[in-house]
């Protein structure tokens, strides 16, 4: 029954060719959420290797990890944190800058998310280079936090994000692309 979600949640990603721009083939997640059983079952598929994990918290990045982000927080009973593009969070923040193939990326997080020692799950709809995924880790720890674990609904293979991910908590991918 599993392999027959995950073959669901596949056909319900479209490529979308040069966007953003010219050479880029985008994954577009829009088909998952325009359709009310693949909204519910990736919320469901993404949220049972975790259920006896003990998650205090599922951090979220901004944008697309916010779309499943609250609903997997709320079916681990954890509370939910987002971690966010510059300048967005009100409160004080701690920082996280990262390379990207031309030039850097920021994220920030709010200081007073979580306790020391809080065991958190991150989470995002895509793994691309890992370059984010692996600065969400580095703000949780930057805090005193335990990362978890990582959740994508989808990973592209070929960019190999997962190994740049700080080791030891399971990563979970539902879809390889
Ligand atoms: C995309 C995607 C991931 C990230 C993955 O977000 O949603 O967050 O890129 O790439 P990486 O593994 O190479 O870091 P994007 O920056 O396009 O923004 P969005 O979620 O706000 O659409
Ligand atoms: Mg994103």
């Amino acid at each position: 029954v599993r392999q027959q979600i995950i073959a669901l949640l596949h056909d319900n990603i479209r490529n979308i060719a040069d966007f953003p721009q010219e050479g880029i083939q985008f994954k577009d997640i829009t088909p998952l959420l325009n359709n009310p059983d693949t909204l519910e079952l990736t919320s469901q598929v993404l949220a049972r290797p975790f259920r006896h994990m003990d998650i205090d918290y599922v951090v979220g990045l901004e944008s697309r990890g916010f779309l499943f982000g609250t609903n997997l927080a709320q079916d681990l009973h954890a509370g939910f944190i987002p971690i966010r593009k510059p300048g967005k969070l009100p409160a004080e923040t701690l920082s996280a800058t990262y390379d990207l193939e031309y030039g850097t990326d920021t994220l920030e997080i709010h200081r007073d998310a979580f306790s020391e020692g809080d065991r958190i799950l991150i989470h995002d709809d895509l793994i691309a280079t890992g370059g984010s995924a692996t600065a969400a880790a580095e703000l949780v720890e930057g805090l005193g936090g335990k990362v978890a674990g990582y959740s994508f609904i989808a990973a592209i293979e070929a960019l190999e994000g997962k190994k740049k991910l700080p080791g030891g908590a399971p990563v979970e991918i539902l879809l390889q692309l």
